[in-house]
């Protein structure tokens, strides 16, 4: 598979695909079909049989491209690795974005990145070379950028291990984040496996004014439907407000979609689209769209399962936060909400750009309102940076200006990087628990992720609030109404921003930062230092033994939030992606214990002493008891990183049982041959104790839709029996016996 590009003739021949299946599909539902419907049942493996059930059925799908970024690409080849195939079946990338550490500016963060993960680096290009993989070298961009610009194509169906892959929705594609596992299957050529999703239907009416910019919509969204709402589900936008809102606009609503939980997020195909198109040089493709309009849209009369309206006119800009992205406020309530709150009033950062928010007319409108701050002699109040989403976008907003006016009001540009997106972020200016605000253009805000912080309140907004609120240094300004002191000490008013969507000298490519494979690839050779601490070869984990589980501790009873982040946090950890053993010493660091209150504190049973949660697990690996997590609601929600699942794995956890779970990760729970359940009666969360002692029955019998049973031995000796759920299907259950989906691929289940 040399194919890497979405060329023409790849896209034409995806589209003819598309619509051999769909005729199929159509003739057996008979109605009319919304446009998820249209790009997920038109890339069935077989549209004549495969059962289809909203929200019920599994389907097995034919992805048209997969995309990596750097930290979730090393486990991922790592195990593609261990499938022994030559070649990637499906066109793939590899983005290095999220080990880039911002300090002090984009030149020299980039020449210390490139030192310092020289070892993965180079572990990526000679994966890519040889297997056949894009590779986009550090100073290229964020992963979601660079495919807008560069694959993303109306109608196409992409797996991504990254959780804001739903970014590529803004043109028109069903783009879903995954983790590794699932790129593993589908660069194997292996089909890959969706839950029917179900429909979320946005209809937008009116167009933006003012102040309010496209993010808007999804931080109102967000508040609508909180971080629980778009689970199992599509979110699919249609109306007449839809026209009103860029190309990569709508990119920016579906990123962040992520952030409640949907399976994505999509928009149909428009005018927009087809100009953004233009612009990035595929004008080839945006007329392949047009003529193949009438599936990229949605029929007249689709059913949605819930239909949520918003009217862009009187849709007010939102600022959302503190530690959770639904906090959702309007920005004519938000000063007092500060000082009700008591969120510091003070704004240390403002921080702009990031995959969810570094268009084109992004920085354009940013700008405007820098520019507006200059013409008064005025500079921003607190620290100001901006990550530019690509080097495309950092060369023309150089050649354009925006850069200069960022730079000339007090803004610091960082690399072409994820950055304090992903808390890679050496923050000077507070010292850790130090309680401080800052905000973002970014999608995420859960406690200590872009600084390691938990004391830092960090919010949500677009580009051009952060920009007004860094001039003013403080959270209680209002850009509508109040106006800001000019260096002469009149005050003046801020004109709400403005700006062109799409550069009119078009895009400036900057410098070249692709590799692609060689010729003559295959004798390219892997190396993987068996000293390293950053890449480690995998072994195989250990098949089920036949029997029930029993004698399980609990390790952790985790009580609220408990994110990815919080299950295997980002920041410093990053360095270990490539190696399990190392990148396990986060497991769990970040989870409230619910029997003590406090984080990174559990019992060990074996001596009494409270200690972290990694130590604790060691400790049972060693004497060879296996235990549990226990969670809360949503557990695993955030991202698609399946260390998450694999640390528990590797430590000896053989079950996750919690009130509810995120999508991705109970998937990717499954995919590392853990149990993840749920409760049937989420309040027996409550009987389970700090030294009970759990059987996990009925495994004997594993089937699709039949209930487990849990039994907790408590320390007065009663026992609770308690009715678990979980979400196998046959093929699941056949992972969890072979001990992982990768034993059952490669037959290298160890007995
Ligand atoms: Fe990177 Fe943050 Fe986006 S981590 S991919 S910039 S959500």
């Amino acid at each position: 598979m040399a194919q890497i590009e979405s060329t023409p003739s790849f896209v034409q021949a995806a589209y003819d695909r598309m619509a051999t299946s769909l005729k199929v599909v159509r003739q057996r539902l008979n109605r009319p079909l919304s446009l998820a419907e249209k790009i997920v049942y038109g890339h069935l493996d077989h549209p004549g049989q495969a059962e289809i059930l909203r929200g019920k059925s599994y389907l097995e799908l034919r992805p048209d491209r997969v995309a990596m970024q750097d930290a979730t690409a090393q486990m991922a080849l790592l195990q593609f690795m261990t499938s022994g195939l030559p070649d990637v079946a499906v066109p793939s990338t590899v983005h290095c974005d999220h080990l880039i550490q911002a300090e002090v500016g984009s030149s020299p963060d980039l020449a210390r990145a490139n030192t310092e993960n020289k070892e993965v680096y180079d572990f990526l290009s000679s994966v890519c070379d040889k297997y056949g993989l894009g590779f986009w070298r550090p100073g290229s961009g964020i992963i979601h950028q660079v495919v807008l610009e560069t694959y993303a194509f109306p109608g196409g169906l992409m797996i991504g291990t990254d959780s804001h892959t739903p970014n590529a929705g803004g043109l028109g594609m069903v783009a879903i984040g995954v983790g590794g596992a699932d790129a593993v299957d589908v660069m194997a050529g292996l089909p890959w496996e969706l839950k029917a999703p179900k429909l979320i239907g946005v209809k937008l009416t009116g167009a933006l004014q003012g102040w309010t910019s496209p993010k808007d919509v999804i931080l109102k969204l967000a508040g609508i439907l909180t971080v629980k709402g778009g689970t199992g589900a599509i979110v699919e936008y249609f109306g007449p407000g839809v026209d009103a809102i860029s190309c990569t606009g709508m990119g920016t609503i579906c990123n962040m979609g992520a952030e409640i939980g949907a399976t994505t997020s999509l928009f149909p195909f428009n005018h927009r689209m087809a100009d953004y198109l233009r612009a990035t040089g595929r004008g080839e493709i945006a007329a392949l769209a047009e003529g193949f309009a009438e599936h990229l849209r949605a029929d007249e009369g689709c059913q949605y399962d819930q239909v949520v309206e918003i009217d862009l006119s009187t849709l007010e800009p939102h600022i959302n936060g503190p530690f959770t992205p639904d906090l959702a406020w309007p920005l004519s309530k938000f000063a007092a909400a500060v000082k009700e709150k008591g969120y510091p009033e003070e704004l240390k950062v403002g921080l702009i750009g990031s995959c969810t928010n570094s268009s084109y007319e992004d920085m354009e409108r940013a700008a405007s309102v820098a520019r507006q701050a200059l013409e008064h002699g005025v500079k921003a109040r607190s620290t100001f940076t901006i990550t530019p989403g690509s080097e495309q976008i950092r060369a023309t907003i150089e050649r354009d200006g925006q850069m200069a006016t960022f730079t000339a009001v007090g803004g610091m540009v960082l690399a072409n990087a994820c950055g304090p997106c992903i808390g890679q972020w050496k923050r000077h200016d507070i010292q850790k628990g130090d309680r401080n605000s800052i905000i973002t253009s970014f999608n995420r805000n859960f406690a200590a992720r872009n600084d390691a912080n938990p004391e830092t309140c960090a919010f949500v907004a677009s580009p051009e609030i952060v920009t007004a609120f860094v001039l003013a240094g403080r959270l209680t300004f209002n850009p509508e109404t109040d106006p800001l002191p000019g260096a002469d000490g009149r005050p003046f008013m801020l004109v709400p921003p403005s700006g062109d969507s799409l550069p009119r000298k078009g895009y400036d490519k900057g410098q070249a930062t692709y590799q692609a494979p060689p010729e003559d690839r295959h004798r390219i050779d892997v190396k993987i230092d068996p000293a390293s601490q950053r890449l480690q070869k995998l072994e195989p984990f250990k098949a089920w033994g036949g029997v029930d589980l029993t004698d399980l501790y609990i390790l952790i009873k985790a009580q609220g939030k408990c994110t990815t982040d919080h299950i295997s946090a980002a920041g410093p950890w990053l360095r270990f992606r490539g190696h399990l053993d190392n990148i396990s010493n986060n497991l769990l660091i970040g989870a409230t214990n619910a029997f003590n209150g406090a984080v990174n504190r559990v019992k060990n049973q074996l001596t009494g002493d409270y200690e972290e949660v990694p130590k604790v697990a060691r400790a049972y690996k060693a004497a060879g008891i296996d235990w549990v997590v226990v969670g809360d609601e949503n557990y695993g929600e955030g991202s698609s990183r399946e260390h998450a699942a694999m640390e528990p794995r590797h430590l000896g956890g053989r079950a996750i049982i919690v009130k509810s779970f995120a999508r991705i990760h109970e998937t990717n729970l499954k995919k590392q041959g853990m149990l993840p359940l749920t409760f049937a009666d989420p309040k027996d969360y409550d009987r389970l104790q700090e030294d009970d002692r759990l059987s996990i029955l009925g495994l004997a019998t594993f089937a699709p839709g039949v209930p487990l049973t849990l039994v907790a031995r408590h320390a007065d000796g009663r026992e609770d029996w308690i009715m678990l759920n979980h979400t196998f299907n046959a093929g699941q259950i056949s992972w969890f016996k072979a001990g992982s989906a990768l034993n059952l691929m490669g037959g290298k289940a160890k007995q």
